[in-house]
């Protein structure tokens, strides 16, 4: 029997051991143990990559979604719109801000947030969307962009799955006013701890993210801005810069493993793989499928030694953190079905096709 982790982020260590840890030692030499110069290379080159002018290092995706719609003058008593079927962090970015998340219905192929959903929880109250490009797929930016600026609104993105993913041939990121990533260690660009990024192309609101990155200030002891501590150690800005010069090669390996996938499981009607939106290049941080025996086939395939996972099995608005919002099963029917039927694969760049074949020949046994 083969063993097949959800992840194996020790391959892909590695593999590039022998880079990392002379640029960790680096860090180590030059005491440069926040911020510091590779944070500041690591940055320039992350920015040109997804072709947008600015770019912060931060903490984590957490902190970059939070930042985000602080630096946009979001606050108590405002509303953010933001997809249900989302990791919980995406909602933070508006709660940490005093703001109300109001959660919208997700299109039942590409998962992402359905824009046909977005007009009607539009009030006066609402300051922002948050484009979530969820597994890794771009959402529908043009038209989510439309309804923004037909209501003076802002559109934001949480990139945090989706480095490197592009929307009608433009990387995301860029696509909005202001974007957050997250590099955590299991995402597609991962740090060695926690990490995160925003970005913009606009050039107040950059000042504004350096500033709130770093308690409100640009110089010393000057504070102008409120703020916080949501800076980049120097040690994850190193090893970064190192990994992002092979995510492109990683990210064709994914979509390679993708297609693999997508090209065995064919012929077994039980399953609906994900599908890749016209205007989308998917970069499959998660390869996600449906099937209506989710449960039994988890159990069935964790006995072949094959682990997967759910992202996620309780949408956000039935979340118990969310009950004073007051919404109740039935009130986004799409992402409810989906959370019952969703089932993510082993996906990663070291991935090889013997180990795609064994997880579905183990799905189609399982259907047999
Ligand atoms: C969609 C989404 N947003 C935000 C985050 C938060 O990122 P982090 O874990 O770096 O705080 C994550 C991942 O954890 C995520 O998947």
């Amino acid at each position: 029997m083969m063993n097949i982790p959800f992840l194996d982020l020790k391959s892909q260590y590695r593999s590039i051991k022998g880079e990392v840890l002379p640029a960790i030692e680096q860090v180590l030499d030059n005491t440069a143990y926040v911020l510091g110069k590779p944070v500041a290379e690591f940055e320039h080159s992350f920015a040109k990559e997804h072709g947008v002018r600015f770019c912060y290092g931060v903490s984590s995706g957490t902190d970059g979604n939070h930042m985000v719609l602080w630096a946009l003058g979001v606050g108590p008593g405002d509303e953010v719109i933001l997809p249900a079927n989302t990791f919980i962090a995406t909602a933070w970015g508006a709660t940490l801000c005093g703001a109300k998340p109001v959660l919208v219905d997700c299109d039942p192929f590409s998962f992402n947030i359905d824009p046909a959903k977005v007009e009607e929880k539009i009030t006066s109250r609402t300051k922002a969307i948050v484009a979530v490009h969820l597994y890794g797929q771009p959402a529908d930016m043009d038209t989510l962009g439309a309804i923004a600026a037909r209501h003076g609104i802002s559109l934001v993105e949480d990139c945090a799955q989706a480095h490197f993913a592009e929307y009608k041939g433009k990387r995301v990121g860029g696509l909005s006013v202001a974007s957050s990533f997250s590099f955590y260690p299991g995402k597609n660009l991962g740090a060695y701890g926690e990490g995160g990024a925003v970005a913009t192309n606009d050039e107040a609101l950059a000042r504004k993210f350096k500033m709130i990155r770093d308690h409100g200030s640009d110089r010393k002891y000057y504070h102008d801005l409120h703020g916080h501590n949501y800076r980049m150690e120097g040690i994850q800005g190193a090893v970064l810069g190192v990994k992002l010069r092979h995510l492109a090669a990683w990210t064709e390996a994914r979509r390679k493993n993708a297609m693999l996938y997508g090209k065995y499981l064919a012929d077994i009607p039980e399953v609906s793989p994900p599908r890749e939106m016209p205007f989308a290049r998917h970069v499959y941080h998660l390869y996600v499928l449906r099937t209506s025996r989710r449960d039994e086939l988890q159990k069935f395939l964790e006995t072949r030694g094959i682990s997967t996972g759910l992202h996620y099995p309780i949408p956000l608005h039935l979340q118990k953190v969310f009950e004073p919002l007051g919404y109740k099963e039935g009130d986004l029917p799409v992402a409810e079905k989906a959370a019952k039927e969703i089932l993510s694969l082993p996906m990663y760049a070291e991935l090889g096709e013997e180990q795609i074949a064994y997880v579905v020949a183990a799905i189609r046994e399982f259907h047999s």
